[in-house]
């Protein structure tokens, strides 16, 4: 059988999904999209030395006429849903990197250009595939921990020291004007995807805008939570964001009827159990690292999660029941994503909870589409909310062209 034809938008964090590629026994990378032309160059010397012929494209528009079935899209963060909803139109298959979509409308057009499309949408949500959180969706979905009662998930990742590297000194990087709970999919994903409980309500709440990010040109709050309860009354607590903590933290707990699962604080890899027996209190307690669900990944980025977004991908689309029951869909996609925009409503509302709409149901979706609201101005037009906790977004040029400056000489932040 002919190898799936991948096309690749955004060559920086799309080098993880462009090296699976050379590799892959179904799929195979034909083209590759990105306007910094030091990476098109890079992945044209690749290409040679792999004796691959692959089209390199700095332009979108030229891109998308490439022979394609199928396309990776690590572009901007905020810009995702527009390219997504233009590729299902023109009858490719579509992986998103996070985050899903930038408002509500767009999360309203993005349901429905996949279900118009017929064609596979899959979310790169990799932290729902470390062995920890696999293994937690693994026992949740057996019920060895009855249902879920109260859980916590935690991104934290003082990027600081990185920040020239991921923004390059620009002013209008996504990186550097995102509110504090846009990013929220890390820490909210593996609960949603290991429950397949749906959220129904979310409350945000962050913290200032502190000196060591804003001499760097971030100005939103330091770190965000989305206090989200879901529809079995559960509740989740949500974390993320620029706390001062080495290693940084990517942790879950949670608490369930019959027993509970935690991720181990420090020992990267490794899963607490607590299974309840017939006495309130009495049960057995045991740690231990899980095994992934495929070899292949060990090595793989994020602790070996890489692998399994583009595995789940490919395998959908080739109609395998493991990549329909594993990969991630534009609903649960967005059952992850718009609590983050909603935790921000909230906090610009003063701290007012907010319901987080279910968009299986196309009447839902009429009170939400043009809700434009969030932190992008030029996508949210005058349904603008600043970023910034004061409202004050006066960073000087000057700013910005030190951490120029610092990319360019690859010095941290
Ligand atoms: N899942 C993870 O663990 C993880 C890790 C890092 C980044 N990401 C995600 O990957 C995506 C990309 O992030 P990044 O770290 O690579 O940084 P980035 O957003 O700065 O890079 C995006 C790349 O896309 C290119 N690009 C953007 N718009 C373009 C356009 N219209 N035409 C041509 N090229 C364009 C840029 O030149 C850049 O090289 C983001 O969505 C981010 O959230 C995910």
């Amino acid at each position: 059988m002919a190898k799936l034809k991948v096309g690749v938008f955004g060559a920086a964090r799309g080098r993880t999904m462009i090296y699976q590629l050379y590799n892959h026994p179904d799929a195979q990378l034909v083209a590759v999209c990105d306007k910094y032309r030091p990476l098109l160059d890079r992945c044209a010397e690749e290409a040679k030395d792999r004796g691959l012929k692959i089209g390199l494209y700095e332009s979108f528009d030229d891109f998308i006429q490439h022979d394609m079935d199928a396309v990776v899209l690590a572009n901007y963060a905020n810009e995702h849903a527009p390219y997504a909803i233009r590729l299902l139109d023109s009858g490719r298959h579509v992986m998103s990197e996070v985050l899903t979509v930038a408002t509500l409308d767009e999360g309203v057009r993005l349901a429905e250009a996949v279900e118009r499309s017929g064609k596979v949408y899959a979310y790169a949500e990799n932290y729902c595939y470390f062995n920890t959180t696999a293994e937690m969706r693994r026992r949740y979905r057996r019920g060895d921990v009855g249902e879920l009662v109260h859980a916590e998930g935690e991104y934290i990742h003082d990027c600081s020291s990185i920040w020239p590297q991921i923004t390059y000194g620009e002013r209008s990087h996504w990186r550097n004007r995102m509110c504090s709970t846009f990013y929220c999919t890390h820490s909210l994903g593996p609960i949603i995807f290991a429950t397949g409980l749906r959220p129904v309500r979310v409350t945000g709440f962050e913290s200032p805008n502190l000196p060591f990010m804003r001499n760097l040109g971030y100005i939103g709050g330091t770190h965000g939570i989305e206090l989200v309860e879901l529809e079995n009354g559960a509740t989740v607590k949500s974390i993320h964001g620029f706390l001062k903590r080495e290693p940084g933290s990517i942790n879950y707990q949670m608490y369930c009827t019959k027993g509970s699962m935690e991720t181990d604080r420090w020992e990267n890899g490794k899963l607490h159990v607590y299974i309840e027996g017939e006495r309130n209190c009495v049960g057995e307690h045991f740690a231990y690292v899980p095994s992934f669900d495929d070899e292949a990944a060990k090595g793989a980025g994020h602790g070996g999660s890489d692998f399994f977004t583009m595995h789940y991908f490919i395998r959908k689309i080739l109609g395998d029941p493991e990549g329909e029951a594993n990969s991630i869909d534009i609903y649960t996609a967005l059952d992850m994503c718009l609590p983050g925009i909603l935790a921000f409503r909230s906090i610009k509302s003063g701290g007012q909870p907010q319901e987080v709409p279910n968009f299986r149901d196309p009447a839902v979706r009429e009170k939400y589409r043009g809700d434009t609201f969030c932190c992008f101005s030029e996508i949210a037009g005058d349904m603008y909310a600043s970023p910034s906790p004061d409202g004050n977004e006066d960073v000087p040029d000057s700013v910005y062209e030190e951490v120029r400056r610092k990319w360019l000489a690859g010095e941290p932040g």
